[in-house]
């Protein structure tokens, strides 16, 4: 690191820039489980309709919590371009299957950057990403849980059946 950049920053370069890309994917997460929330809702899947909402809501705080983090240290953090947002999904099991692709994906890049952190000594990033990491695992487990619900649908997914289990979906409030 230049003595430039460290006068601005205690955060490693290389770091920021994952960062960056964090505050994006936190983004698209938040816009996409909003176009779940209106899949669920154009659907008759009213709770789930509401989860989706909430977790949008929930994204786009840990979008806010990186941003944050970035400009309260010395770094611009970058307002995200948000696209590709699937619309259209195949069912109810589609959505919540997307969805647990998508947080282990997101467990993936915050896991690759507390490493880069560990590697590059930049122990402020590591230790702020802990809360990440705890996150990761809650959200992932959270999805498992309702997925597992759907191993006693059979194949034909009977109306009746997905909306036992909507009926059953988690929220917060
Ligand atoms: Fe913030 Fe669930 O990823």
């Amino acid at each position: 690191m230049s003595k430039l950049s460290r006068k601005a920053t205690v955060l490693n370069a290389k770091v920021v820039e994952l960062l960056q890309k964090q505050v994006e994917m936190e983004a698209h997460a938040s816009a996409t489980y909003l176009a779940m929330s209106s899949w669920c809702d154009a659907h008759g899947f009213t709770k789930s309709a509401a989860f989706f909402l909430e977790h949008s809501s929930e994204e786009r705080g840990h979008m806010l919590k990186i941003f944050h983090f970035l400009n309260e240290n010395g770094v611009r953090a970058f307002s995200p371009e948000v696209k590709n947002i699937q619309q259209e999904y195949k069912g109810l099991r589609d959505v919540y299957e997307k969805t647990l692709e998508h947080e282990i994906a997101v467990t993936d890049a915050i896991n690759a950057i507390v490493k880069l952190a560990r590697k590059e000594d930049d122990f402020a990033s590591e230790n702020f990403l802990q809360w990440f990491v705890e996150e990761q695992l809650e959200e992932e487990r959270l999805v498992r849980d309702i997925l597992a619900m759907f191993e006693f649908v059979n194949e034909k997914e009977s109306i009746f059946a997905l909306k036992l289990i909507d009926e059953r979906i988690p929220l917060e409030n």
